[in-house]
């Protein structure tokens, strides 16, 4: 199979085909994700969470997404490797976000995700201009968590809704190649699919998106530390490791791994 590209991808939404996306961090993850044939591959800056500790994603460095990124892109054969461009990456100059952004392609990713629309308008279309394919991200926007005070659910006014709408439009004008549009009711996810051409990719947005994303250490039963309503558990790896950890701790102790046939 060929790999996924930007046109794969629209002619998904041409053809009613929902798309795929999860995050990858890691060669060995990004290895199984993209076996299973999986459309998008997102280095996202929850990396920040899951894999650094932190308690946003705020602290997040340009240096922290190239070496995710690297590794993740040496895993993915099939699958197109979209990275996020981290906090204030994007934000002084459209010098900075191109550069920043090439620093992200030459890591090995295809695109890059920004996010927002006005704040950040001239810097995305600056990014495409520099023909590097970028992804929109609306609605729940992490990035902002400090000017919104908290994670809570986007687009429930009506006018806040049509603006989203509104910002949609414009970044399909800017040229992006999909949206995520991440925690905001569905009937507002559904008018925002129906108004652009280019794939809406949701999470925690309902089911009429184009395709749908999750971060993997959710959806694998790995990360404890809070669980949104959207997030689906699809398996329950964290206590299939503690399980695993546990019994290889007490073998050692009683003397009974490694056994004859681990040793030389
Ligand atoms: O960083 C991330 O994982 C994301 C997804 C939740 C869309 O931006
Ligand atoms: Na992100």
């Amino acid at each position: 199979m060929n790999k996924v590209t930007t046109k794969t991808l629209f002619e998904k939404k041409q053809k009613g085909e929902k798309i795929t996306m999860i995050t990858a961090y890691d060669y060995t993850f990004a290895k199984i994700f993209d076996s299973c044939m999986v459309d998008i591959l997102l280095v996202g800056d929850s990396l920040g969470m899951v894999i650094l500790g932190y308690d946003s994603t705020i602290p997040v460095t340009m240096d922290d997404m190239e070496h995710h990124v690297r590794a993740v892109s040496r895993g993915a054969k099939y699958s197109m490797v979209v990275a996020d461009m981290p906090f204030l990456s994007y934000h002084t100059t459209v010098e900075e976000a191109v550069k920043n952004a090439g620093r992200l392609i030459r890591a090995g990713a295809y695109a890059v995700k920004m996010e927002g629309c006005d704040d950040v308008y001239d810097k995305i279309e600056a990014v495409i201009k520099a023909q590097i394919p970028v992804m929109g991200h609306l609605g729940l926007t992490p990035q902002s968590v400090n000017i919104f005070g908290g994670y809570d659910l986007r687009a429930k006014e009506e006018a806040e809704a049509k603006k989203l709408v509104e910002d949609a439009k414009k970044l399909e004008k800017a040229g992006v190649f999909a949206i995520v549009l991440e925690k905001v009711p569905a009937h507002v996810a559904k008018e925002v699919q129906r108004s652009v051409n280019v794939p809406v990719i949701g999470i925690g947005a309902g089911p009429y998106c184009d395709g749908q994303v999750l971060v993997c250490y959710d959806m694998l039963g790995m990360y404890e530390d809070f669980k949104p309503k959207f997030v689906k558990r699809y398996a329950e790896v964290g206590n299939i490791i503690k399980d695993a950890v546990k019994r290889y701790i007490e073998e050692v102790k009683k003397g009974e791994f490694p056994g004859k046939e681990h040793s030389y």
